[in-house]
C-alpha cells in the first residue's frame, strides 16, 4: 500500500511539473489542420526564434483565435519578419491552438 501512494505522489508531481510549451508540429497535426507539415515547421521555427525576444513566448492556447488574427500582424511588424514568415506563423499558431484547446 505504501508503495502505491508513493507511485501516485510521483505521478502528481510529474503532471504539475510538465512545462507548458507550444506544440511541436508533426504530420498528424498537418493532416488535422489541412496545413502542410513544412509550413507548420516553418511557422514553429519563426515562433521560437522571434516571439520570445521581447516577452515570454505567449502560448497559442492562451489567446483567442479572433485575438490572434489581430495580434500576429502587429507582432510580425514588431519582429520585422517577412509576409511569408507571417503567413506560416499564423498557420502554425492557429493549428497549434486547435490541438491544445
Ligand atoms: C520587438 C519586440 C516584440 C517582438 C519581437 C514580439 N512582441 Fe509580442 N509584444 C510586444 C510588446 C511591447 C507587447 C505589449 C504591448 C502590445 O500589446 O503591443 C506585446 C504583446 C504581445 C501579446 C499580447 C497582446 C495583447 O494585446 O494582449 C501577444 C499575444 C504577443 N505579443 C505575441 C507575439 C508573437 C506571437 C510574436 C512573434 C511574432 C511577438 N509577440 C513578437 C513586443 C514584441
Amino acid at each position: 500500500m505504501k508503495r502505491l501512494w508513493f507511485g501516485l505522489g510521483i505521478l502528481t508531481l510529474a503532471s504539475c511539473a510538465t512545462p507548458r510549451t507550444a506544440p511541436i508540429p508533426d504530420t498528424a497535426m498537418a493532416t488535422r489542420s489541412g496545413v502542410t507539415y513544412e509550413t507548420l515547421q516553418k511557422g514553429h521555427a519563426v515562433y521560437l526564434a522571434q516571439c520570445g525576444r521581447c516577452h515570454e513566448h505567449i502560448l497559442p492556447q492562451d489567446v483567442s483565435k479572433a485575438d490572434w488574427h489581430v495580434v500576429v500582424p502587429g507582432m510580425s511588424w514588431n519582429a520585422g519578419i517577412s509576409a511569408a514568415d507571417e503567413d506560416a506563423l499564423t498557420a502554425y499558431i492557429l493549428a497549434a491552438k486547435r490541438e491544445t484547446r
